[in-house]
């Protein structure tokens, strides 16, 4: 189905923590650039607290608490509530009875092949202890999601492509078997490849919070600074300054490659003229891990400096907070439950919307006869 031409944007977060420089570089930023682009008629961000759920049953306190920081966040980093529609999954139920129907869309081998998955069961232990069933699922889900706002555009991180892959599968067995229904999405991921995969301070491939290992959008200065000089892998056989050093694999110049700007060397840097130049002095040898370091945090807190004066203008205002999510959430209510209404009445089982039925069930019982 197309939805008329509407450019709409659906993506969302789960609330499992506050958002860390990972998020901003491979999601947020380009979350803000497509809400100033004014070319989406609709755009949606989705706070996904039960798919967090999923793997946080045991602890549904976690998940209650990081909705506000999830939000702040997002204020913060400039999305606008003006703008953006900002709900949360628990409270639109049309997303379960969505979810419901597409799980007949999807066999068990399919889903035991998505890639996010079958890492993310590795991570979590859940080969040796079991695993749920909701979070085996969690694709399908996340095709509800998707799927219940008509969205054509998903902004994600590289590491969802699968899901949008299952979900896109999803809605064309859905419109074969039921009629054209549901809007086939399209994923969008940041374009510089540095951005998409920033590694934790440590050089780990992800940031998370049990290896301690993130910047946070909402960290101090200090905290910066000591994650920076204190943590931040550089190149271990570069010993002395004078020795050649590798910029490949270095986590100060892969932070550098997906923040830094030419302007930044103008203002800080005026010895080189560009992010190359460095790093050929750096490879040459006579280049410091100190002072690539210092340029990289003053290059962080250019970034960061807004982010936390925004945050800390929302924090002294939570009832505004709340407000800005129940009436996104009221609005994303009622944009499901019309999606979920279509979809039954594709799939024939919309039996009280009218009392068309009722002629239908005395036909038979007459021909019957
Ligand atoms: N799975 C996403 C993540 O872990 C969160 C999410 C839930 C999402 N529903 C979504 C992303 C719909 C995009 C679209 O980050």
């Amino acid at each position: 189905m197309d939805n008329g031409n509407k450019q709409i944007i659906l993506t969302g977060d789960r609330p499992t923590g506050r958002l860390h420089l990972g998020h901003y570089a491979g999601s947020l930023k380009r979350r803000v650039e497509l809400q100033n682009s004014g070319q989406f008629d609709e755009i949606y961000i989705l706070i996904a607290d039960d798919q967090a759920l999923t793997d946080n049953a045991d602890n549904p306190r976690k998940i209650r608490d990081n909705i506000v920081q999830v939000v702040l966040d997002y204020l913060s980093v400039g999305l606008d509530p003006e703008k953006i529609t900002f709900c949360v999954q628990s409270a639109l139920p049309a997303l379960h009875g969505l979810t419901f129907y597409y799980m007949n869309m999807v066999t068990t081998a399919r889903l035991a092949r998505n890639p996010t998955v079958k890492a993310e069961i590795q991570m979590r232990g859940f080969e040796d202890e079991g695993l749920p069933v909701g979070f085996f699922s969690y694709p399908v889900s996340q095709a509800a999601d998707i799927t219940a706002f008509d969205a054509n555009i998903v902004p994600v991180g590289e590491d969802q492509l699968p899901m949008i892959e299952q979900t896109r599968e999803i809605v064309e067995k859905f419109n074969r078997i039921y009629g054209e229904t549901l809007v086939l999405p399209k994923a969008v991921i940041p374009e510089n490849e540095c951005q998409r995969r920033l590694p934790g301070v440590d050089g780990k491939a992800k940031m998370s919070k049990s290896l301690g290992n993130c910047i946070y959008l909402s960290d101090t200065p200090q905290t910066v600074k000591k994650q920076i000089n204190g943590k931040m892998f550089t190149d271990p056989a570069h010993l002395r300054i004078e020795d050649p050093g590798h910029t490949e694999g270095n986590v100060v110049f892969a932070y550098l490659d997906a923040f830094c700007t030419d302007g930044h060397f103008a203002e800080y840097l005026p010895q080189y003229s560009c992010l190359e130049e460095m790093k050929e002095h750096y490879r040459r040898g006579g280049l410091g891990d100190g002072t690539c370091k210092k340029f990289l945090i003053q290059i962080l807190e250019e970034t960061l400096r807004p982010i936390r004066a925004e945050r800390a203008r929302w924090e002294a205002d939570i009832d505004a907070v709340y407000d800005i999510l129940l009436k996104g959430t009221m609005k994303a209510r009622e944009v499901t439950n019309g999606t979920l209404e279509r979809v039954q009445k594709a799939m024939q089982i919309d039996y009280f919307a009218d009392r068309r039925i009722v002629n239908e069930w005395e036909k038979i019982l007459k021909a019957e006869k």
